[in-house]
């Protein structure tokens, strides 16, 4: 337990770092002498993020986005605005977008949508959690770390209303509501 909730999985710092690692490799394989652009969605991937360009010893570039999404507390209702776009300029160049969790599928699926549109010259996804349960929009994931198949996570940058984001591991709750 940890505080009311029940813990149904525990990803350890060192199992993190592993798949961390593994996700860098395949990065580095396809991506040397291209630059990338990493666009990172906060706020839950700043950990995740500053972990895996430290495992990335190629040039790349970094960049951030932030969407809001209305709905109740633990799951999106599919309106997504974007409250702060990228800086860079991304047309004619490769991206990997960087998101903590794909749940949904709907802030993703946004989020390649308005991508494409500045004319990348490719966009691939990278996430560390492909929570498989509540998918509604299919989105072609290209590295990921975890799958979860049901509750929430939390940990690792990743929060339940502002609270457990500064776990240095990752834990799978069970949720009642
Ligand atoms: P989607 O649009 O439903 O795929 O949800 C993506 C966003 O919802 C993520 O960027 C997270 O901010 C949030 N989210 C979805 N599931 C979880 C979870 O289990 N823990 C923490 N945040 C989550």
């Amino acid at each position: 337990m940890i505080g009311q909730y029940k813990i149904l999985k525990k990803i350890t710092e060192e199992e993190i770092r592993q798949q961390v690692k593994k996700i860098a490799r395949d990065i580095i394989k396809e991506y040397q002498n291209r630059e990338p652009i990493l666009i990172g969605i906060l706020n839950g991937v700043f950990i995740f993020l500053s972990d895996l360009v430290r495992e990335i010893p190629i040039p790349l570039k970094i960049d951030f986005v932030r969407l809001a999404s209305y709905g109740s507390k633990n799951v999106s209702s599919g309106e997504i605005k974007l409250t702060k776009d990228i800086e860079l300029p991304i047309e004619g160049n490769p991206v990997i977008i960087v998101e903590d969790i794909i749940d949904t599928g709907l802030t993703l699926s946004y989020l390649v949508r308005h991508i494409k549109e500045r004319e990348p010259e490719s966009v691939k996804i990278c996430v560390l959690i492909n929570k498989l349960e509540r998918r509604e929009k299919e989105v072609m994931i290209d590295y990921w770390g975890f799958e979860i198949k049901k509750g929430f996570v939390v940990g690792y940058g990743l929060d339940y209303n502002e609270k457990f984001r500064y776990l240095p591991y990752i834990l799978n709750l069970e949720m009642k509501d």
